[in-house]
């Protein structure tokens, strides 16, 4: 990847750092998503909520059975974008079967994957569910009903990296150096950059850095094309738009991941690392809203899975754990999903938007006050 790049770039006399960061995850020879090896989990460099446990996948499931009932029943199609391992998917399906077999026979669950051999493990793993499941690029998605889902999907979308220097906005290009790859401020390669933050109404402040992910508002706007009714639910770690470009985020959010370490130099074994920012809720709200979605509801994990039972599925798997050991493993394995420092339940959103759907009362908005609490001991 490194010789690629460093090729391209003496070509082209510099890459943006959007181009870099494409080349980087999705070269089809070399880029880190292409390749056949494991990314996610303990064997690979990062873990996901659906790589924790699989109340993860049951809990979301709840949110899906709750959004068909909305929309009155009848067939329903869930396509998830960027299915990683594909944990999440089996953890849903075989959830559904379970406890929710009239949703799972009108259901059909498809995959947008670009990667073959993640494919390949994909539909092993979901052998037991072949019926039900399917797989196609995103353009290959016929007009649906029902849900378009992803975990961790827009973070790993290519950003451009911009810099405000004497009250101007400046791009960052990635050049050569003697010893690998080097930064460049140059004038944005598109004016498509400020017409973002004139839109967003909200950018960075003078010195600072931030990413601007144009790809997830083009996203946004492709995927609601081909919802006909029904919903989007997107999970990721994120901020409003305020929050992200808030002055003392003087640095922006990337941060690349190797073999469970996480660090903020995208220049290093370019190609074997994943590389990601946090996610702009603000700028997809909005691009929902000129793109015909509402808003139904938007806000912190740990709110989302307690809105759907996080408390009581602890309660029933405790109960069902006799090993002390095991049920200290088990709550702490969960509490990742819900903690706020260093833990996944603060940082990661939920966005729901909807289509043709009204103003549901979704099921992971019910309060924590109304979460029934074990008695004390
Ligand atoms: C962090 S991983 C996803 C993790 C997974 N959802 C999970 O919960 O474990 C991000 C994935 O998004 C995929 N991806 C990025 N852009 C995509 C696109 N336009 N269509 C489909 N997948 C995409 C990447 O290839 C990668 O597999």
């Amino acid at each position: 990847m490194q010789e690629w790049l460093r090729e391209e770039i003496g070509r082209q006399g510099g890459l943006t750092f959007a181009e870099f960061m494409a080349n980087c995850l999705y070269h089809p020879q070399h880029g880190y998503y292409q390749s056949p090896q494991v990314r996610i989990g303990r064997q690979g460099d990062f873990f996901t909520s659906s790589s924790v446990h699989r109340v993860f996948g049951s809990l979301v499931a709840r949110q899906l059975v709750d959004m068909w009932r909305c929309m009155g029943g009848g067939e329903f199609v869930v396509v998830e974008q960027g299915p990683g391992e594909g944990h999440l998917a089996l953890d849903i399906l075989d959830d559904l079967r379970q406890t929710e077999p009239e949703f799972y026979s009108e259901l059909r669950y498809f995959l947008v994957e670009q990667n073959i051999v993640s494919r390949q493990r994909q539909s092993e793993l979901l052998i037991k569910h072949q019926a039900k499941v399917d797989w196609a690029l995103e353009d290959e998605i016929e007009p649906f009903s029902g849900c378009l889902l992803s975990n961790e999907l827009i973070d790993a979308f290519p950003v451009h990296v911009v810099e405000v220097r004497g009250g101007e906005l400046q791009e960052v290009f990635v050049v050569n150096s003697n010893d690998g790859f080097a930064e460049d401020l140059r004038a944005p390669s598109t004016s498509d950059l400020q017409t973002h933050l004139d839109w967003l109404g909200c950018g960075p402040v003078e010195g600072n850095r931030a990413e601007i992910n144009l790809e997830a508002v083009r996203w946004l706007h492709r995927i609601s094309a081909r919802l006909q009714r029904g919903f989007i639910l997107t999970i990721d770690y994120g901020y409003p738009s305020k929050e992200l470009f808030a002055p003392q985020r003087r640095q922006g959010t990337l941060l690349c991941y190797d073999k469970h370490q996480a660090h903020d130099n995208p220049y290093q074994n370019a190609g074997c690392q994943d590389i990601t920012t946090h996610v702009d809720f603000g700028a997809l709200q909005k691009a929902g809203e000129d793109a015909g979605l509402q808003t139904l509801w938007f806000g912190e994990q740990y709110r989302f899975l307690m809105g759907l039972g996080f408390v009581e599925e602890l309660m029933v798997l405790q109960a069902r754990e006799q090993d002390p050991l095991r049920q200290r493993q088990l709550r702490l394995s969960l509490k990742n999903l819900i903690m706020p420092d260093g833990g996944m339940g603060d940082t990661f959103k939920v966005l729901v938007q909807g289509k043709g759907v009204g103003q549901p009362d979704l099921a992971c908005a019910r309060s924590i006050s109304e979460i029934p609490l074990p008695p004390p001991m």
